[in-house]
């Protein structure tokens, strides 16, 4: 067994690269740090006043890639149109555009529609609770299907986005270079397993609160270049128009964005390769 000597206070003995072991009094006051923070600041967001799997889903999914303040007004107004996966279930694509305009990345709207017909169709109108069968659900992946649970049922189970490893890594006075599976692993021994969901909203609340972007930052694993950043604006321009109308040309985008047909074009084939829209010459539309 050997210490990180980059961290003297915390002694974190390291028994293989996959298997570190955390000091108990350590942990004690990490876990109380960060408790007494949230007690104090502890941000009050409408889902998580609810721990409906209706509405923890629908929250979550919108989560993914959307900052929390521009998360909560839209998932206030989807919760009152749609108030449970039944009236999801109904739902047309261009409805469920529409009310995700201004959340970026389109399909997850789809996806929670699609969701919505599988729960009632397959799983009579509850939401399955085992994370096997959630994570083949679209849209759902390894951090969200443990969220989902976690949130919902309080279940005691680890989930560490980008922003929870920004706290496990700073405050326990890690290396940079500490992989993603080995702070799950660490986060497992911090983990209160009685009260797993205040427990994470307490560190994800730390992360946005407590510790600037620049203090700890954790690189991207993808990163977007100017041009795929430009062919997101189209193609959110594209959806918008077919939130209000059954189908747009190319050349009405173009104008109006002051962009080439010919990026319109590539914009709208992106759209059509994950199966959104169809393009016919120059009409694009909604896959129905
Ligand atoms: N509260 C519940 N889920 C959350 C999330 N994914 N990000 C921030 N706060 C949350």
């Amino acid at each position: 067994m050997c210490f990180i000597p980059h961290c003297p206070a915390i002694r974190i003995s390291v028994c293989s690269p996959l298997m570190s072991t955390i000091d108990r009094k350590r942990a004690t006051s990490f876990r109380r740090k960060i408790r007494r923070f949230y007690k104090r600041h502890g941000r009050v967001l409408p889902f998580r006043q609810t721990t409906d799997p209706y509405c923890i889903t629908v929250s979550e999914i919108m989560l993914q890639q959307t900052q929390v303040d521009r998360v909560v007004p839209k998932y206030e107004a989807w919760v009152v149109k749609w108030p449970d996966w039944q009236s999801l279930a109904g739902a047309t694509k261009q409805e469920l555009l529409a009310m995700w305009s201004g959340l970026g990345y389109n399909r997850r709207a789809l996806y929670l529609g699609q969701i919505a017909q599988t729960v009632v169709e397959e799983y009579s109108g509850r939401l399955p609770d085992d994370p096997a069968e959630l994570i083949r659900l679209p849209g759902i992946g390894r951090y969200t299907s443990r969220a989902i649970l976690i949130f919902a049922y309080n279940r005691p189970l680890v989930t560490a986005d980008t922003n929870i490893r920004r706290v496990i890594l700073h405050e326990l006075d890690l290396p940079p270079s500490t992989s993603a599976s080995e702070i799950e692993d660490i986060a497992e021994q911090l983990l209160p397993r009685r009260d797993s969901r205040n427990w994470h909203y307490a560190l994800m609340d730390y992360s946005s609160l407590a510790l600037p972007k620049r203090l700890v930052a954790i690189p991207p694993t993808t990163k977007q270049s100017r041009f795929q950043g430009s062919i997101r604006q189209i193609r959110g321009e594209i959806i918008r128009h077919l939130t209000v109308r059954k189908s747009v040309r190319v050349n009405t985008i173009a104008e109006s964005m002051e962009r080439t047909k010919e990026d319109v074009q590539k914009a709208a084939e992106n759209l059509a390769r994950e199966g959104l829209v169809e393009v016919r010459g120059s009409t694009i539309r909604l896959v129905e």
